[in-house]
């Protein structure tokens, strides 16, 4: 059995349906997250609820991400995010891989289980294992009071306020945003500079204005969505910052669109998947302006020349003419691109489920918390 929300608990505030809502709310959500952790003066957050000193965070020497679905990509970018900016070394599993595989629990790693509802069983299992082999596990959960919470007994609460749309968006954002202030927690008491750490908190506290230019101003997108409805298959590329915000994006169309889409790491293209680039099959290439912007600008070169339809997910100035189609979101700081890089494709997965005439808060046979096998 699955546990369903009745979604007339809470008001639509006029939006046609929650995930429209939810994805409106994201601005207020993040600023919910960052009130009262982010410190100017030391260029740091505050996580209280993590229980660690400086000396306990120090002796950290790698954190892994457990959780499912979109909280599994979440953690994703949560690797990133500590890996960039504490330099210590981290990654992201499923968390029902995790607790199968009789994992080696290791004393050094802080464990990140991560839940939107705090119930999902296979998290709730990772923890429980974690916790019978004396591993260090904190929670990133929405739900207060909840299993994963209780469990955990610390970690950061996301402050995203109830979330009913089957597809998880501000949940999922603050889950990052929550990331990015572990990351530079970590990074502040190793080696990120202050100025660094001043950058990174004056990104965060820029985060509700540019998100909600975004959802704001979403009419392109819907026009792109409705050109490419008619594609049976999709794929989302992406390269290190870009990856998980490609398979995120994969996945919020395959759940409530039905189309197919497949995210794949860019440079893994030509070892395999080229073969079905043609005029049916249009490509998601997402291109932060960073270091890696000309290997994706080649990508997009790639498949164009191979007759594939291109929609590009940028903040950096592309070539004119580049791609089909250009989906332009704010510059922000580099890092904390994944995060904002992640909203236009809430809005293109929803406008092409739109489009298509799908059950937008309740996806067939899904559920928004799994608390069985
Ligand atoms: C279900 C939902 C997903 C969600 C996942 C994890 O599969 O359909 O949208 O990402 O559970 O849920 P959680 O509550 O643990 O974040």
């Amino acid at each position: 059995t699955t546990v369903d929300l009745v979604a007339d608990d809470y008001e639509l505030g006029g939006h046609s349906d929650f995930m429209r809502k939810e994805m409106a709310e994201q601005a207020e959500a993040i600023a919910r997250a960052l009130a009262g952790r982010l410190d100017e003066r030391f260029a740091t957050a505050h996580l209280g609820g993590l229980g660690l000193d400086p000396m306990a965070l120090r002796a950290i020497k790698r954190v892994k991400f457990l959780g499912c679905g979109s909280a599994y990509y979440a953690g994703q970018m949560g690797a990133t995010l500590v890996e960039e900016l504490a330099r210590i070394p981290a990654d992201a599993e499923p968390a029902s891989e995790f607790r199968y595989r009789n994992p080696v629990v290791d004393p050094d790693t802080l464990y990140v289980a991560i839940s939107q509802s705090g119930e999902t069983l296979d998290t709730l299992a990772a923890v429980q294992e974690l916790r019978r082999k004396g591993g260090r596990v904190i929670g990133a959960v929405n739900v207060v009071g909840s299993a994963i919470a209780r469990e955990c007994g610390s970690g950061v609460f996301l402050h995203a306020g109830p979330e009913v749309s089957v597809a998880s968006t501000k949940a999922l954002t603050n889950m990052t945003v929550s990331f990015a202030m572990l990351g530079l927690l970590l990074g502040r008491v190793r080696d990120l500079s202050a100025a660094s750490g001043q950058r990174i908190v004056a990104g965060l506290r820029a985060l509700p204005e540019r998100v909600a230019r975004i959802v704001a101003e979403d009419a392109e997108i819907e026009r792109i969505a409705k050109r490419f409805a008619d594609a049976r298959h999709m794929f989302f590329l992406g390269r290190v910052r870009g990856w998980p915000v490609a398979r995120e994006g994969a996945q919020k169309l395959k759940e409530i669109s039905y189309v197919h889409a497949e995210a794949y790491q860019a440079a893994e293209l030509k070892h395999g998947p080229l073969a079905l680039i043609d005029a049916e099959m249009p490509s998601v290439v997402i291109v932060p302006d960073d270091e890696l912007l000309t290997k994706n600008i080649g990508t997009i070169e790639q498949i164009r020349a191979r007759g594939g339809p291109v929609i590009a997910v940028t903040n950096a100035d592309l070539p004119d003419g580049l791609a089909d189609e250009v989906i332009r979101v704010p510059r922000g700081e580099p890092e904390l691109d994944p995060i904002l890089l992640t909203i236009p494709l809430q809005l293109l997965a929803y406008h092409t489920a739109k489009a298509l005439g799908r059950d937008i808060d309740k996806p067939r046979n899904l559920a928004k918390s799994v608390t069985v096998e």
